[in-house]
Order: C-alpha cells, then sequence, then structure tokens
C-alpha cells in the first residue's frame, strides 16, 4: 500500500497509507486526522480538505476542474500548489507524495 506523508497545522508529520483508486482526503481522514473536515464527504463543495502539495509531486497529479479551481479561490490560504485532497486519486506514482494541510479558512 502506498504511504503519503501530511504535515499537519502544528507542524507534525504522519505517514499515511493510502489505497490505490481512493482519494488522499480519504486516506488523511481514515488515519484520524480530524483538522482535515472534509465535510462534502468529497462531492468538491466545501473545500474543506484543502491541502498544499510539495512541488516536487504536482507533476503526478491529475489536472484541476473548474469546480475545484473555483473552491479553492475561496480560500483565503491558496498557495500555487494548492489542490482539494478529496480530488487527488490516489495511484503509485504518487507513493511518497507530501502534503501540508491548509490553515483553516
Ligand atoms: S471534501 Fe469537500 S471539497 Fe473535498
Amino acid at each position: 500500500m502506498p504511504t503519503i506523508i501530511v504535515t499537519t497545522r502544528e507542524g507534525e508529520e504522519v505517514s499515511v497509507e493510502a489505497v490505490v483508486g481512493r482519494s488522499v482526503m480519504e486516506a488523511i481522514r481514515d488515519k484520524g486526522i480530524d483538522e482535515l473536515m472534509a465535510l462534502c464527504g468529497g462531492c468538491c463543495s466545501c473545500a474543506t480538505c484543502h491541502v498544499i502539495v510539495d512541488p516536487e509531486y504536482v507533476a503526478q497529479l491529475s489536472a484541476m476542474s473548474e469546480d475545484e479551481d473555483d473552491l479553492l479561490d475561496s480560500s483565503e490560504h491558496r498557495q500555487p500548489t494548492s489542490r482539494l485532497s478529496c480530488q487527488i486519486r490516489m495511484k503509485d506514482e504518487l507513493t511518497g507524495l507530501r502534503v501540508t494541510i491548509a490553515p483553516e479558512d
């Protein structure tokens, strides 16, 4: 099972196992990191699953939808490598992926 590294808002690095084909949001939530609220359950309508992706992995991510882009625009904390973690589908190429949970809006 691929592993990803999640940095929490307190700066703690947590190793999280992710299932290929499921979202990074689900992996973080299943690990019990509850500061990632993911209120809409992955429907791309809340932006509470916002993460900042390590630039090294950005090229491996699928393209962002217009909806995701619009939701990220509503965040005060958007950065160039911001993504909604419910929209990142885990795949083997993302093994070792590093993401940081964005500050709460
Ligand atoms: S969980 Fe709501 S947009 Fe990702």
